[in-house]
């Protein structure tokens, strides 16, 4: 999928950008898929570390793995989380033997999977039977505030650029239901659907601005690709659109969650 090499990035400014949301999403997403404790969990798409430090507060680490394609992410993981082995690996080749884990879950991952239909079947492999396999997706198109706000400021500055990069309106996966019939296709059975809402809170419009320019996720990439003077018309015409003034503000952003049972 074009967009998963921007997470090669540094782990702080993904942390100051969609980061800001992963540890209120990690708890909703365990919520929703039932994690309970006692379970072995796998965390597909790490990142530098967001569900991974929810869940090994909760299982604790010896019980918590971890997998990203993206060296400079996992190795921000490991320092996060010390007790938790993460390796270097995309969703498509697990490095994890059958039925491993009780729970296999990936954060805001499917929608820049390579093949998201192995990814998924990788996913259910590694799972034990009647374990859980469980993602989320931002709702790019719809209520992801934060990035729903960039891309439709970006296509005031440059349309067919900003079109073409929208990741409301190129990525699947991040439709309502469409993750349904992914797990479904992937063998997973009592395939649940469901939203997550969480909320950042941002000193001021510069707080949310400041990791963009170094190019990091897809709407970074966008920015960093600019030249100055569209950078600033992208800043001033984002600003406008979120609506927000000099003082600190808060933003909620959906997901779309699905979760299924593996091989009964
Ligand atoms: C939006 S970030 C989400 C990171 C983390 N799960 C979180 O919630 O903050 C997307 C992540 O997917 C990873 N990724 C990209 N392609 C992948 C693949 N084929 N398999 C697994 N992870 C992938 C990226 O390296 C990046 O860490």
């Amino acid at each position: 999928m074009p967009g998963a090499e921007t997470f090669r990035a540094s782990a702080d400014a993904y942390d100051r950008h969609v980061g800001r949301y992963g540890a209120q999403l990690a708890a909703a997403l365990i919520a929703f898929a039932r994690v309970e404790p006692g379970m072995r969990a796998l965390d597909v798409g790490c990142g530098p570390g967001a569900l991974t430090s929810v869940l090994a507060e909760r299982l604790g680490e010896a019980s918590v793995c971890a997998a990203d394609p993206s060296e400079p992410f996992a190795e921000a993981c490991r320092t996060r989380v010390p007790g938790v082995e993460v390796v270097v690996a995309p969703a498509e080749a697990l490095p994890f033997a059958d039925h491993a884990f009780g729970a296999t879950l990936s954060q805001l991952v499917v929608n820049f999977m390579r093949d998201p239909e192995a990814g998924v079947r990788e996913m259910a492999r590694v799972t034990r039977p009647g374990g859980l396999v469980a993602a989320c997706v931002w709702d790019y198109a719809g209520e992801m505030t934060l990035l729903r706000a960039f891309w439709d400021a970006a296509r005031v500055v440059d349309r067919e650029r900003a079109a073409a990069a929208d990741e409301g309106a190129i990525m699947r996966w991040c439709g309502e239901g469409e993750l349904a019939e992914l797990w479904r296709e992937a063998g997973l059975h009592a395939v649940r659907f469901g939203e997550l809402v969480v909320r950042a809170g941002y000193a001021d419009f510069e707080d949310l601005w400041s990791p963009l320019p170094s190019g990091v996720a897809p709407s970074g990439a966008f920015c960093k690709s600019l030249d100055e003077d569209r950078r600033t018309a992208l800043h001033d015409a984002y600003r406008s659109r979120l609506g927000v003034g000099e003082g600190p503000f808060e933003l909620t952003a959906r997901a779309w969650a699905v979760a299924g049972i593996a091989h009964r």
